[in-house]
């Protein structure tokens, strides 16, 4: 079984853009974890770096929206499979009205605005106390920065990301009030995706592509029964397009350096004063095993 340093989590079908290269892929697995089932974890091998993908809301449709996706099993299981480090794509709407729908952005700050998920692998115990500056790791960050400033697609090298809950998109006043508090990106996937990394001391960066302004950034009235209701414009449909026809290729041209990288970032040190002071032990399987657990 190949053992992923890396994952990608990512859009709906994401595993067919990799087999449409002409990757090989070993037959997909759900996991079941102390956090309930994963969703399908694709291993491939790309040049000898194996790779795991992961679709957040489903294989072939939008199966689970964003509220309802299981991170703790799906970040359990990748952990499980070896995984050190996750490329996290995603597809938010702009409250700056400078990150266009098609552009990429690489947040580098996040605005938790949401509610109610599980936001931890310890509840009701006094673990996860993680600090969150840099909440992204620094190290694929910058090898993002480095491989996507000169591709075919605008980056914006930095971002607050503005995390809701959803399934609903947002109201004209909820975006004019994330934008005063300075939130550049508005969308549902990252959080609590992102906070739980950090306890499995995972390293997290994500990758967006606008999809959207969001609501009341540009006068768009409704429109019945089409994408968004008439938020984004054809055109704007068609720049998200190209983006998502270039996903694969994009993150293959990346893979070399985002595994190279040396992980001496604060993220495989998240819970050590936990382990130092006894309460969970070198081996991660057994931290969820005591008091409170689940
Ligand atoms: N708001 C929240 N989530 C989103 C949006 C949005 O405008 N666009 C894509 N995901």
């Amino acid at each position: 079984m190949l053992r992923p340093q890396i994952a990608i989590i990512a859009r709906v079908g994401a595993q067919r853009d990799f087999l449409a290269r002409g990757l090989q892929p070993q037959p997909a697995a759900r996991f079941d974890t102390p956090f309930g089932r994963s969703n399908p974890i694709h291993l491939f091998d790309f040049q000898d770096i194996p790779f795991a993908v992961l679709s957040r809301h489903g294989e072939s449709g939008y199966e689970v929206s964003a509220p309802y996706v299981n991170d703790r099993a799906n970040l359990y299981a990748l952990k499980a499979l070896g995984v050190e480090k996750i490329l996290a794509w995603c597809a938010p709407g702009a409250i700056n009205e400078a990150m266009a729908p098609g552009d990429l952005v690489i947040p580098d700050d996040i605005l938790d605005e949401g509610h109610q998920q599980p936001y931890t692998f310890f509840p009701g115990r006094g673990l996860g106390f993680v600090r969150q500056n840099p909440v992204f790791c620094p190290e694929l960050r910058q090898v993002l920065i480095q491989g996507l400033s000169s591709g075919p697609f605008p980056l914006h090298a930095a971002g607050v990301y503005t995390a809701t809950t959803g399934p609903r998109l947002e109201t004209p006043a909820e975006i004019r009030k994330f934008k005063l508090l300075g939130g550049d990106l508005v969308g549902m996937t990252l959080v609590p995706e992102v906070f739980l990394a950090r306890e499995l001391e995972l390293c997290y960066t994500p990758v967006c592509y606008v999809v959207n302004y969001a609501e009341g950034i540009k006068d768009r009235p409704y429109q019945r029964g089409v994408l968004f209701e008439g938020l984004a414009t054809p055109q704007e449909i068609r720049r998200v397009q190209a983006v998502e026809a270039a996903f694969a290729d994009l993150v293959l041209n990346l893979l070399p350096a985002l595994t190279a990288t040396p992980r001496q970032c604060p993220c495989p040190w998240l819970m050590e004063r936990y382990r130092q002071r006894g309460d969970i032990g070198p081996d991660w399987r057994q931290w969820f095993i005591g008091p409170g657990e689940v």
